[in-house]
């Protein structure tokens, strides 16, 4: 694992910002407690949690973030919610894109951050509906996906995470590695476990749900109205992969595409993987790629895909953008069968649009916001996170650890925009 000590930038300190949140209940966070870090195995003396923390704030698109040190300690606010000390924090592209391109903030100023991990110092001791499985001292990761709930966002000291939303790491594990994992693994698992209906429960190595099963026993008039459909896009079986079917990753070295394959291999699928093969082959190659194809000549790419599944692909995920979601729907085989099924293409970052779309395909969007919104799926796919990181069924991303604390983000997130990870997670380290 490389350190680099060179990401650690200047940024400005902003006195004025107003407290937002709820600072009469900060006084139960100011215990001094003894917390166990499962990771180092030893114990240590957690911090007492003060009202105010340090965060970084984004006032403006376009701008860099700003450390502040008076910003509120976010606070619980039910009984499923724990509070966080935050040790690490993953960089996700849309840390860089989010500003860059003004989308994903609800509101200025604002705390972004998608992926943490961290030690539990707040937990009620039961949810709302059971005894909690998470006390004070787990060590845990949380995808950040309910990015409109600034208490839950990643950059900062303290940060709120559902239960059902924070997986435990185990001792084995390392924090941040654990810390690069939580978006992409939740994206992962929507696309194949909902979108295109993939059932994870007869996996040997290590089961997990049938997510269309979960669904099922969900009150349909509880998923919000925005992913209602693509929620329930794949519920008849005959649109479900099926052991032994093609799926193409385009894209497959991205942190979501190395946990696709992965995923989708576990479930018995066979995986055409593109990306840069020079670079990222034998990461691919480790990780059980079935297929690798270089993604630098796509015409011949898009032949190979054809030639190795007799024209016949199915499934199709895009991770890069529209363009070559558009390449990839080409490769699939787009004819309706005997059986009214059809082929299904998934893009995390953009689809074909208008006339470059096929009406016999099912164009699928990730429904991310399910993992926050449904207690189900949320506390499924956690409890199967844990799973897979305890038996090491899945090959984590390389990180590239960042020392310097939150002071280090907008050196790493330059990084991360100029392409220079390529294939690496950046993990800031808070410790
Ligand atoms: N919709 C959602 O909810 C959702 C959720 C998760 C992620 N995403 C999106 O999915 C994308 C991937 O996210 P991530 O965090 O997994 O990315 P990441 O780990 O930061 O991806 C970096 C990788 O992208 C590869 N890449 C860049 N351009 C490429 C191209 N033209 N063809 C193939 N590979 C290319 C790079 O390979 P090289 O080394 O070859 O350049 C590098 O390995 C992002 O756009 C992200 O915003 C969306």
């Amino acid at each position: 694992m490389t350190t680099i000590t060179t990401l650690t930038t200047t940024t400005t300190l902003d006195e004025k910002r107003p407290a937002i949140y709820h600072e009469e209940l900060l006084i139960e966070q100011r215990q001094n407690a003894r917390i166990t870090s499962r990771t180092a195995q030893t114990t240590q003396t957690a911090s007492t949690p003060s009202p105010t923390q340090r965060a970084l704030l984004l006032h403006a698109a376009q701008q860099p973030y700003a450390l502040v040190s008076d910003h509120a300690i976010p606070t619980l606010l039910h009984k499923d919610e724990i509070l966080i000390k935050v040790t690490a924090v993953g960089l996700n592209p849309i840390d860089w894109k989010g500003p860059a391109f003004n989308f994903g903030i609800p509101s200025l100023p604002w705390v972004n951050g998608r992926d943490l991990a961290g030690i539990v110092v707040q937990a009620p001791e039961t949810t709302s509906a059971a005894p909690s499985r998470l006390r004070k001292g787990d060590l845990v990761l949380v995808p950040s996906t309910d990015y409109r709930d600034i208490r839950k966002a990643a950059f900062q000291e303290y940060a709120v995470a559902t239960h059902f939303n924070a997986a435990r790491i185990p001792a084995s594990s390392c924090a941040h590695a654990a810390a690069s994992v939580g978006v992409a693994f939740v994206a992962a698992i929507l696309a194949l476990g909902v979108s295109f209906g993939v059932d994870f429960s007869g996996i040997a190595e290590c089961p997990g749900p049938n997510l269309v099963d979960v669904l099922g026993d969900v009150d349909v008039g509880t998923i919000p109205a925005d992913v209602r459909d693509e929620c329930l896009a794949s519920r008849e079986g005959i649109e479900r992969p099926k052991r032994g079917d093609w799926i193409a990753i385009w894209g497959a070295s991205t942190t979501t595409g190395l946990l696709t394959l992965q995923i989708a291999r576990l479930a018995g699928l066979k995986t055409i993987c593109v990306a840069d093969i020079a670079r990222h082959g034998s990461r691919l190659h480790a990780a059980g790629a079935d297929i690798l194809i270089d993604r630098h000549d796509t015409t011949r790419a898009l032949e190979i895909i054809r030639g190795i599944t007799g024209n016949n692909l199915r499934y199709a995920i895009d991770i890069v953008g529209r363009e070559t979601s558009t390449l990839l729907q080409s490769a699939l085989n787009a004819e309706i069968r005997a059986d009214g099924s059809h082929a299904h293409l998934l893009g995390l970052t953009g689809l074909p649009k208008g006339e470059q779309r096929d009406e016999r395909i099912v164009y699928h969007t990730v429904p991310i916001k399910l993992f926050h919104s449904s207690p189900e799926v949320g506390g499924a796919m956690v409890l199967w996170l844990e799973r897979l990181l305890e038996t090491r069924t899945l090959v984590l991303p390389e990180i590239v650890r960042a020392e310097g604390g939150l002071e280090g983000a907008n050196g790493a997130l330059e990084v991360l925009r100029r392409g220079d990870a390529s294939g690496k997670r950046i993990v800031l380290s808070l410790e």
